[in-house]
């Protein structure tokens, strides 16, 4: 039976269910390493020059003393695309690291909040009180902003490439802030915090969660967003979303919804973002396993494979569902959250038992036609998606879409198209049918990385003899395959990494860099089969301190990168390094802080990613929570070379044998204060999340997620107890319960963003 989750913060952005052997080494009592150097700058937040009392800061300087910088070296094959005669990429004075709750941008730059949590997206919406009293869910801002795309319109309110004073937003709503099942900061009294929830709480959570597409405007020079605009729209639990690619129809997507295993309510916890060469927007559903509950009793009511599916996926026999939708009441929008066996058909179109096949994909819509249908593009494979990204485009050849699954230990992948790129395609009118062209066929890889620098594209097909004769896992088709991508990722010995987060390629050369946000569970020796030994692609498991706790494994992530064999999309085999490492400044060097990490540049937990097509600049955001006793999240631009730019290094571990672990990786090269720079720190207990610009690359819209997450739900009537009131403390809006929210930030001189 479910239970209330009484379990208070469970991280349900930090999972892992891959306990395959794959890349292990035998189970050994771990050696805990404790060096650390705890040098640290001087107070980050004292030192931020706080210009106004909004929230919203200028930084004039960093919080210590670098040397000046030197020359600034071209970074490496990144031509900027369109630069300015007299600007300097990176020109910007580092933000220093802040505990401040505000947003933190350098000087001359301003940041503005655009749209936040329940802001109403129809002119029959009433203004949102911020109280917990708001209704009418379906008709506002979801919660916890995430992904996000901007989409132009011309000034006549067209369809365009090139607008840069209108636009769509579209954008994901991942999660809602709970301690324990009820969203608090949304109920009038923090919700109720035990089974059965109420239908009316049930109701608003589902709302919560989903897409927005919201119109955004120039007003001489003013952005803001237009509340009655016709784009609007927002997608929730009960939309409608088609079920598109191979497993369309399939088996294992019938339901008691769809008998036909065509269609399914809703996409839910949707985390990167993707835009495709044909103009409509992608987002990855990620987290969408702690949705649901399963009886305890399930895995003999099923007694077929159906279990191990639920298993690998996250949601074992007994597990309680993260909010309790599924008792909100008979009606069949609640049951569905119960994917327990209950009926007696043999084809599941009496129960759920089905439902969770139907999530775990890259959904598109078309942002400008609120009248098409969204699609799960099931040929992308199903697992916790994080952003999807094209490589480069190729007329005449197959396109190759880049994706990660963000769980501790899981896999990198690619998809790549049947049909060849067409560049008419990039203007086609019906959008949705350029997605049916290119996005239903075609053959998903996983990555295996080897020791020496290179790697393989492993196609996971039925035909495969590693996935046909699979021992834990008898797949009865193709579409068995896309839907237990895991399971056949584990059958042919991918590579298990640090967690994948967003990807993203960049325009310059066509690389693809991928964010490996942490690993608490890489240890040098592991000892239970859900811990992973370090490799050359994962290579660090160190001891971080935060205040007197030890943090283990890969603490502070790293980005990724791979250059496609000269085949390009099609490649099967390609060359990595690492490009930086997440660190403390002060961390040891020689095998911690392997880029070289400044005070102006050291981060930890890299998660969102995007390279600006405008300026060249890679952008990545963290969402961490090793570091944060020292600095909130934050973003940092930097102008990286291209694979190979670094060097070898080679990590050694003792072991508890006495022998030593030896793990050769290859660093990017260092990073210095021209090719690399903090450009905002978020206020108390965000993480940052989206990028996305206008053609012009003078507008960059950034998501706050999550702002005041720590504060006890108990605290929920006593604003003075919030972690932060932010953006209420920016000057933004009713209430003082924070609230995630784009903002958008602009240069005071007109210039490009991160010049
Ligand atoms: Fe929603 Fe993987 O972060
Ligand atoms: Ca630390
Ligand atoms: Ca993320």
């Amino acid at each position: 039976m479910n239970k209330p989750n009484d379990l208070a913060r469970i991280d349900h952005d930090d999972l892992d269910t891959n306990n395959s052997s794959n890349e292990h080494f035998s189970a050994v009592l771990e050696k805990r390493l404790s060096r650390r150097n705890l040098l640290r700058g001087g107070a980050a937040s004292a030192a931020t020059a706080i210009l106004g009392s909004m929230g919203l800061t200028a930084c004039g300087g960093s919080d210590h003393d670098d040397p000046a910088p030197a020359p600034a070296p071209a970074p490496g094959g990144t031509t900027p695309p369109n630069p300015a005669p007299t600007e300097k990429l990176l020109g910007f004075t580092a933000v220093g690291k802040s505990l401040a709750d505000s947003v933190s941008v350098p000087a001359g730059y301003t940041a503005t909040v655009l749209y936040a949590l329940g802001d109403p997206i129809s002119n029959t919406t009433a203004a949102y009180r911020n109280d917990g009293t708001d209704t009418d869910f379906e008709n506002r801002a979801g919660d916890h902003h995430d992904g996000m795309e901007f989409f132009s319109l011309s000034d006549t309110g067209g369809v365009s490439t090139t607008g840069v004073t209108r636009g769509l937003l579209a954008m994901n709503h991942e999660a809602t802030t709970n301690e324990g099942l009820p969203s608090f900061f949304v109920h009038a009294n923090g919700g109720t915090n035990s089974l059965p929830r109420p239908a009316l709480e049930v109701d608003k959570e589902m709302a919560l969660h989903g897409l927005s597409i919201v119109e955004v405007r120039n007003n001489n020079g003013k952005w803001e967003y237009l509340q009655g605009s016709m784009f609007n729209r927002r997608v929730h639990q009960q939309t409608e979303v088609q079920i598109s690619g191979p497993v369309r129809g399939n088996a294992l997507v019938k339901t008691k919804y769809s008998p036909d295993g065509t269609k399914f309510r809703g996409t839910i916890n949707n985390c990167g973002t993707g835009r495709t060469p044909w103009n409509t927007y992608l987002s990855g559903e990620e987290n969408w396993a702690g949705y649901f509950t399963r009886s305890g009793t399930d895995n003999a009511a099923r007694g077929d494979k159906s279990v191990t599916s639920l298993n690998r996926y996250g949601v074992a026999q007994g597990a309680a569902s993260r909010h309790g939708w599924e008792t909100g009441g008979a009606d069949d929008k609640y049951q569905r959250w119960n994917i327990s066996k209950t009926g007696t058909s043999t084809d599941g179109t009496d129960d759920y038992r089905n439902e969770l096949n139907g999530e775990g994909y890259i959904v598109e819509m078309d942002a400008y036609d609120k009248t098409r249908p969204l699609k799960k593009r099931t040929a992308l494979g199903r697992f916790a998606h994080e952003s999807a990204s094209f490589g480069k485009l190729v007329a005449g050849q197959p396109l190759a879409v880049y994706m990660g699954d963000d769980s501790r230990g899981e896999y990198i992948y690619k998809f790549v198209s049947t049909a060849v790129w067409n560049a008419a395609d990039a203007t086609a009118a019906d959008r949705i049918a350029m997605g049916d062209k290119y996005l239903d066929s075609g053959k998903l890889y996983v990555a295996k990385f080897n020791a020496d620098g290179k790697g393989q594209w492993i196609e996971l097909n039925i035909a495969n003899a590693a996935i046909a004769a699979y021992a834990n896992y008898k797949f009865a088709d193709q579409a068995d395959v896309l839907v237990n991508a895991r399971l056949a990722a584990d059958a042919v010995g991918a590579t298990r990494m640090d967690r994948p987060e967003w990807c993203a390629v960049n325009p310059a050369n066509g690389e693809i860099y991928y964010t490996l946000t942490n690993n608490s569970n890489r240890r040098v020796e592991p000892s239970s089969s859900s811990q992973v030994a370090p490799d050359a692609a994962n290579p660090r498991s160190y001891t971080d301190m935060k205040g007197s706790t030890a943090q283990l494994g890969n603490s502070n992530g790293h980005i990724i990168r791979v250059a496609e064999d000269a085949a390009g999309s099609t490649a099967t085999s390609f060359s990595w390094d690492v490009y930086l490492f997440g660190a403390e400044a002060a961390a040891d060097a020689g095998r911690i802080n392997l880029s070289g990490l400044t005070n102006d540049q050291d981060f930890s937990s890299p998660d969102g990613l995007a390279f600006s097509h405008s300026t060249g600049i890679c952008w990545f955001q963290t969402d961490d929570g090793a570091y944060t006793d020292v600095t909130n999240c934050m973003m940092v631009a930097g102008l990286p070379g291209k694979v190979g730019d670094g060097k070898k290094v080679t990590l050694t571990y003792p072991k508890t044998d006495g022998s030593t672990l030896s793990v050769d990786t290859f660093v990017g090269k260092a990073a210095s204060a021209d090719t690399l720079k903090r450009f905002l720190v978020g206020p108390v207990g965000c993480e940052l999340t989206g990028i996305t610009e206008t053609p012009d690359g003078k507008a960059l819209f950034v998501n706050i997620q999550h702002p005041g997450e720590t504060t006890a739900a108990a605290n929920v009537g006593d604003a003075a107890k919030f972690t932060s009131q932010w953006p209420a403390n920016a000057g933004y809006g009713a209430g003082k319960r924070p609230r995630s929210a784009t903002i958008v930030i602009t240069k005071n001189d007109g210039g490009r963003i991160g010049s």
